[in-house]
């Protein structure tokens, strides 16, 4: 709960705020990119929302904050609620953003898939009672996706609850005690006809990339949509090893997709094409680095 008397000053007077024990995450700058901004080594409210739409989007980062440093002077139950009921956010057909970031995966995003042989829960979400309500109603949960250790949080609890089977990389299934599921390929493989898990290492030994029916890319830390410089990026630190960082990355360019889904760094979605273009940039500028045979 955001602590009125924690208030950054940084914010624009008016009913939102956010106080001082935001770890920024860029989760509500992701949800309501016209309301609140980076200033120093926080968010903070930039714009105080009007409109409904704008409103809505606000209690959305309010509720996906993981560390609830977002908070409002007057809160409005109504739209509370709308935002509340809207998680998790259907993106495009089957696949949604859960809302509700954990901070043990220091706010990164997760995802879920709605899929006739199964659902698909990508990464871990806070255990929240909104969340179990939908995923019951959706159809349960099959198989958690861990694309790497630093994103694991609650996946033990789901996994539990749903009896899904938790799928890790042996690279790093240290964080996954007891998974169900330890992928020891190093190459990309078919697990259904919908379905291909991509080794990624780079970032973490065992980070994996998932691509559901050759159009959703879900990355985990490993590639994200920079909305500044509007690219594709790479994390450039906290990497294990940059060589096969951009050895992963050139691996990518073998499939086609449209949508970027990653942990942590904005989501993007661009004709096949275009990405397909995005992603050459950002592998040209790799040249220098001498890429190794995996
Ligand atoms: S979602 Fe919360 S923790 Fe993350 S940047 Fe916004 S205010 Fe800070
Ligand atoms: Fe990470």
């Amino acid at each position: 709960m955001a602590n009125r008397g924690k208030r950054l000053s940084t914010n624009v007077e008016g009913n939102f705020f956010v106080d001082h024990t935001c770890i920024n995450c860029d989760t509500c700058r992701q949800l309501a990119p016209l309301s609140f901004r980076e200033i120093g080594e926080y968010s903070s409210v930039s714009y105080q929302p009007v409109t409904e739409l704008e409103t809505l989007e606000a209690y959305r980062s309010l509720l996906a904050c993981p560390v609830g440093s977002i908070g409002t002077i007057h809160p409005d139950k109504n739209i509370l609620c709308r935002a509340q009921d809207s998680f998790p956010l259907l993106l495009e057909g089957e696949v949604y953003y859960t809302g509700f970031n954990s901070e043990k995966s220091f706010g990164a995003n997760a995802y879920f898939i709605r899929h006739p042989e199964g659902n698909w829960l990508i990464d871990s979400p806070r255990y929240v009672s909104r969340l179990l309500e939908a995923f019951d109603q959706l159809g349960g949960i099959k198989y958690i996706f861990l694309s790497h250790e630093d994103d694991v949080a609650e996946a033990a609890r789901y996994a539990t609850r749903f009896q899904g089977t938790r799928i890790t990389h042996a690279d790093d299934a240290e964080a996954v005690p007891g998974a169900e599921w330890i992928v020891n390929e190093r190459h990309p493989f078919q697990m259904s006809p919908d379905f291909l898990i991509i080794p990624v290492p780079g970032h973490t030994p065992g980070s994996m990339a998932l691509l559901y029916k050759q159009r959703f890319l879900f990355t985990g830390d490993h590639l994200w949509w920079d909305r500044d410089t509007k690219s594709l990026e790479v994390p450039s630190v906290y990497v294990w090893n940059e060589e096969q960082l951009h050895q992963s990355t050139r691996l990518l360019l073998d499939y086609p997709f449209e949508w970027v889904l990653p942990g942590h760094g904005s989501r993007v979605h661009l004709p096949s094409s275009n990405m397909r273009l995005e992603l050459n940039r950002l592998v040209q500028s790799f040249q220098g680095v001498k890429a190794p045979s995996i």
